[in-house]
């Protein structure tokens, strides 16, 4: 959803804004622009239309000088891709330059206000009317107008702002988008993400809603409120390991996040279990409370959503709470039933997708303890939630959602088995029993790991298709849907899931000789009858591919190809099972000619509704 980056400082601006731009560019990638100012502080602008390398490859050829810049990268909201559209954009004096990620959402009046002030635009954007105003209103001091230009905007937005008046200054603003700073001996960064700045610090500072922020050439930073006091900064230490973030000989980011799957996991287990018992102190309450607790919402968008809807049931299961869980966009705008007793279950890779925001904040009003479950340390919903539970996973750079996806899974198992417990439904044996189970997941995924050939075999089986369908029941058929929002996210091709069961109850009818139908059909309670169901396509003479339990005779006349699946307890079957559908998909999308790590029109990040 665009990615902003600004610098200050002793050093050449251009190089370390383009290396934010790319650690930045999973957030948007049709287009990327920089603007630096030269010696004589003039503002050097350079935009270009496609992915952070083009703007690189023409900078390359003629450089821009100076210490003191700001970049974007863009995905495109109001204004198609273009070179015209791409920020940052200049005022009509071409001495104030400001990039924007988020919203304007009232610039259709403020624009036409500016333009009957004689202003005049030069992109469809919503984003250039804050430079404008800027222009309209400077008073002397670029961070106070950009106060009094806030005041003014209705939407979301981190911005980055310069301007020849005050050299080596960059103000920033966050309201509703995410942005980081980093006073450093060697300059002031500013970014929408932290990963931007691996290279040169440990320690960011996440601005929170409603902060400004100045940037000082001496490498300095202000963080300031609306009406100027200044507030006490609160950094995050990071320990980085910047080589998560490189290919490290890797084809694409997402080979590599399939490969780390085991490595997250065992991170992620080793950091929550102990002795045979889950340690979630985010969720400290006492016997009492966990009592009490009535109801819980899962909030959660995309793949995030699919771990919602496993979670629901293994806390219905075990812990016999009433579950409630759909697309935060949708719960936003329902009537929900919160209160003291409710406990809201966040579920974001990112932390700052916009609506699984908005929506966990309206059940905290109405009194709902919020658990967040992201990968991201400082993102929005770490800092606004009640507790935190932190995927461990490292960087994911690649789009679509693979090693965090498994981690919210079994972070979801541990939520469970920790109120299953909290409640008095399972005792001490049964829950070191199941994380026993659960511990020996990370072995199981290496294995799939080793046999991913098994997923290049199957991709063979949509080549020339233009649908596919992913059925699977019970725990799975969130399997089932993420296999298919997998398949669509990267290779393009279109792909609907559904239950098992409910396959004959419509989708049934699309189905022809060659058509592909994936199954997820571990040996589990459901076995019997999602063979029927297999039974039922392979009649009408589809291509079938099953996720199947290894050894399992039953499965082999009905799927032409089988990705076998090593041996767990039934309930880890999901884990397990999107791993061999990431494979797939990732390798339909390759024998299509797609760029898995940047698939079209998507951004990892979502931070607009
Ligand atoms: C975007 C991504 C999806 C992701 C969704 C939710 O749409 O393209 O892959 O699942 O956001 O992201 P989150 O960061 O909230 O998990």
């Amino acid at each position: 959803m665009c990615g902003v980056m600004g610098y200050t400082g002793p050093k050449e601006a251009e190089q370390l804004l383009l290396d934010g731009l790319f650690a930045l560019e999973y957030r948007g990638y049709d287009s990327a622009g920089i603007a630096v100012l030269d010696e004589s502080a003039h503002i050097k602008m350079v935009k270009r239309l496609g992915k952070v390398q083009m703007l690189s490859d023409s900078l390359k050829k003629k450089p821009l000088h100076g210490t003191c810049g700001i970049a974007h990268t863009r995905w495109a909201t109001h204004g198609v891709p273009s070179e015209r559209n791409a920020h940052p954009f200049l005022d009509c004096s071409k001495r104030i330059v400001v990039a924007h990620n988020g919203i304007i959402e009232n610039y259709a009046d403020l624009k036409t206000e500016l333009r009957a002030q004689g202003h005049v635009f030069t992109s469809d954007t919503d984003s250039e009317v804050v430079t404008h105003l800027v222009e309209s209103m400077y008073d002397g001091s670029l961070v106070s107008t950009l106060r009094k230009v806030c005041m003014r905007l209705e939407g979301a937005w981190a911005l980055v702002a310069m301007c020849s008046m005050e050299p080596g200054t960059i103000a920033v603003a966050r309201k509703g988008s995410p942005l980081v700073v980093a006073p450093t001996p060697e300059g002031a960064f500013a970014a929408s993400d932290l990963t931007a700045l691996a290279p040169h610090t440990s320690d960011v500072i996440p601005l929170t809603d409603g902060q400004f922020a100045t940037l000082s050439q001496d490498g300095t930073v202000t963080i300031t409120t609306i009406d100027g006091t200044v507030v006490e900064p609160e950094p995050i230490h990071i320990d980085w390991d910047v080589s998560s973030a490189t290919l490290g000989g890797y084809p694409d980011f997402m080979k590599k996040e399939i490969s780390e799957q085991p490595q997250a996991l065992s991170r992620l287990l080793a950091s929550r279990v102990a002795s045979g018992t889950v340690e979630l102190d985010e969720l400290s309450m006492d016997g009492a409370a966990l009592l009490n607790i009535n109801r819980i919402y899962i909030v959660a968008c995309g793949t995030s959503y699919h771990a919602g809807l496993y979670a629901k049931k293994l806390i219905e299961r075990w812990a016999r709470i009433p579950v409630e869980v759909d697309v935060a966009s949708e719960m936003l705008y329902d009537e929900v039933l919160a209160d003291e007793h409710t406990l809201c279950l966040a579920i974001t890779q990112s932390g700052e997708t916009a609506e699984t925001l908005l929506c966990s904040r309206k059940l905290r009003r109405m009194g709902a303890k919020v658990i967040a479950i992201t990968n991201v340390l400082g993102s929005t919903v770490a800092t606004e939630a009640d507790g935190v539970i932190y995927l461990q996973s490292g960087p994911e750079v690649s789009v679509a959602s693979t090693k965090a996806y498994t981690a919210m899974l079994v972070a979801s198992a541990l939520v469970a088995l920790f109120l299953a417990h909290g409640r008095g439904l399972m005792g001490s044996g049964e829950i070191a029993q199941r994380l026993a189970e659960l511990e020996r997941v990370p072995a199981a995924v290496a294995e799939i790991l080793d046999r991913q050939g098994l997923a290049k075999e199957a991709a063979s089986v949509f080549e020339g298709a233009t649908s596919s369908l992913f059925l699977g029941r019970g725990l799975n058929s969130a399997s089932a849907r993420e296999g298919a929002l997998k398949l669509k996210e990267i290779s393009y091709l279109h792909a609907e899931a559904y239950p098992s069961g409910e396959m004959k109850h419509g989708p049934i009818a699309v189905i022809d000789k060659g058509y592909p139908v994936v199954f997820v059909v571990p040996q589990d309670d459901v076995h019997a009858k999602t063979l029927s169901n297999m039974a039922e396509v392979l009649a009408r003479g589809a291509d079938v591919v099953a996720v199947a339990s290894d050894g399992d005779a039953e499965v082999l006349p009905y799927a032409q190809h089988i990705m076998w699946l090593p041996p767990t307890a039934e309930w880890l079957t999901p884990i397990t099972s999107a791993v061999y559908l990431q494979l797939m998909a990732r390798y339909v999308a390759l024998s299509r000619g797609c760029n898995v790590d940047r698939p079209r029109n998507l951004a990892k990040s979502v931070t607009t509704e």
